[in-house]
């Protein structure tokens, strides 16, 4: 069948030709800050041209010949994050209560996460990926920003077995899909699109589905997402697992300007680039219905697996106060709640990376603690000093004793420096150095 032909089933003639002609044209481009870091009014006197989403908080619109925001520094060191304005609307409708545990089961590279964590407190995530490669970036893309609420797994939930139903309060599944809704900002999406590819992928939608609602604890939420406009891999899969369940219901999202209802599920939303300012996207709320069945809690505040009277000194340093501290692969984690996860999944981060063990008591602090911490601790420097250190070169200081320091531009923390002997040796990582 044909691109065309398909979205027949649930749109009209006049809105098929306004979604086709609307894929023509340019993309959007937008982000969304770093709460942590920067608050809008600051980064919009630094960047006088963007222009801020209507009503969702912290996020803008430019245009890359006004800033290039993606090889900017301030991107590497976690000022924004660079996301579709559409796909923030899945952060934006979850509206987690504090203290909720968040799977976000298909995570990388991490839009989702982020956001989410960037929009609400007192929050935990696990957020998974079944690509390693993929798993990867999504952690690296964490790193930068500075978050420690989120540990990153690597595996497939569709190869578990019971141990974790009930255990999640929220759960973001923003499935694997045939990516129409992507054909403005990746060409090969189009040249791949099958409606093959979209019934093959429906399959997975709907093992992913219902394993999210195996998994999420009665009561909990389920925001199901694609980036698709087809009716197979959104209003279908959703009315599908509805069919062969009793135990979940659909939830009507509020309203938004520029939203696209179809009246086969008007409680969910289409995201259409000719209604709203972004690319595509399909967002379902469910909730699984209170049942007799018992909430797991996967959750505990153990120590962790690491301690040494070295790695005390090191944390009480940086004022790091967390419940439990992990040792993966030598890269010190410290976090505030372990988890107990099928052996299946593995974990790649826990929280913050504090720190490297090179030889048995010697810490080399990370990259991510650089952004974690605040830059009023950090050694400023002035701009040429800057540049110099982005571009991975030693910096004299003869001011500052023998140690570690945090060194920031413009309240920006960049990385560490090791001084000896009045030279600052750079550990900016080598594959961000401009
Ligand atoms: C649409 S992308 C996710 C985008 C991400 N949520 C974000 O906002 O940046 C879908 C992801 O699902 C992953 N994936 C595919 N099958 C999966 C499965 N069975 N379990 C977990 N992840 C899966 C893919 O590797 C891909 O990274």
């Amino acid at each position: 069948m044909l691109f065309k032909e398909h979205l027949k089933k649930y749109l009209g003639e006049e809105d098929i030709d306004k979604l086709i002609n609307a894929l023509t044209l340019e993309r959007t481009h937008s982000l969304i800050i770093n709460p942590n870091k920067i608050d809008e009014i600051t980064f919009h006197t630094m960047f006088p041209k963007v222009k801020k989403h209507p009503f969702l908080k912290n996020v803008f619109y430019y245009n890359p010949k006004d800033y290039e925001f993606g090889k900017s520094y301030l991107f590497d060191n976690g000022l924004f994050y660079i996301v579709d304005a559409s796909s923030l609307l899945v952060s934006y409708f979850l509206n987690p209560k504090e203290n909720s545990l968040i799977l976000d089961m298909c995570a990388a590279p991490g839009g989702k996460t982020i956001s989410t964590s960037f929009y609400y407190k007192n929050i935990e995530l696990i957020s998974n990926d079944i690509s390693f490669q993929r798993a990867l970036t999504l952690s690296s893309n964490i790193e930068k920003v500075g978050l420690s609420n989120i540990s990153v797994v690597c595996g497939d939930f569709l190869k578990i077995n019971n141990e974790l139903n009930n255990s999640f309060d929220y759960i973001i599944l923003d499935a694997p899909c045939s990516g129409s809704a992507m054909f403005r900002k990746m060409d090969e999406m189009e040249k791949d699109w099958s409606y093959e590819k979209v019934l093959k992928q429906q399959k997975i939608q709907i093992d992913l589905l219902n394993k999210a609602i195996d998994l999420v604890k009665p009561e909990g939420f389920i925001i199901y997402s694609t980036c698709s406009f087809s009716f197979e891999e959104d209003e279908d899969v959703i009315l599908s697992v509805l069919k062969n369940r009793n135990d979940v219901e659909v939830i009507p999202l509020p309203h938004i300007d520029g939203e696209y209802r179809s009246k086969e599920l008007n409680e969910a939303i289409h995201i259409f680039p000719h209604l709203y300012n972004g690319e595509g996207q399909f967002i379902a709320k469910l909730q699984k219905k209170k049942t007799t069945s018992s909430i797991k809690n996967i959750t505990d505040k153990k120590i962790g697996n690491y301690k040494s009277n070295e790695l005390d000194n090191f944390l009480n340093e940086y004022k790091l106060d967390f419940n439990c501290i992990t040792n993966l692969n030598n890269q010190i984690y410290a976090h505030n709640f372990n988890f107990t996860l099928p052996s299946n999944i593995k974990f790649i981060r826990k929280g913050i990376n504090i720190c490297e063990i090179k030889n048995k008591n010697i810490f080399i602090p990370s990259f991510n603690l650089a952004h974690y911490l605040s830059s009023e601790i950090s050694i400023k420097l002035d701009e040429k000093e800057a540049k110099s250190y982005l571009h991975g070169d030693t910096i004299k200081r003869n001011d500052l004793k023998k140690g570690y320091y945090v060194v920031s531009f413009n309240k920006i923390n960049l990385g560490f420096v090791k001084c000896v002997n009045g030279i600052l040796k750079n550990f900016y990582p080598k594959g961000l150095r401009h």
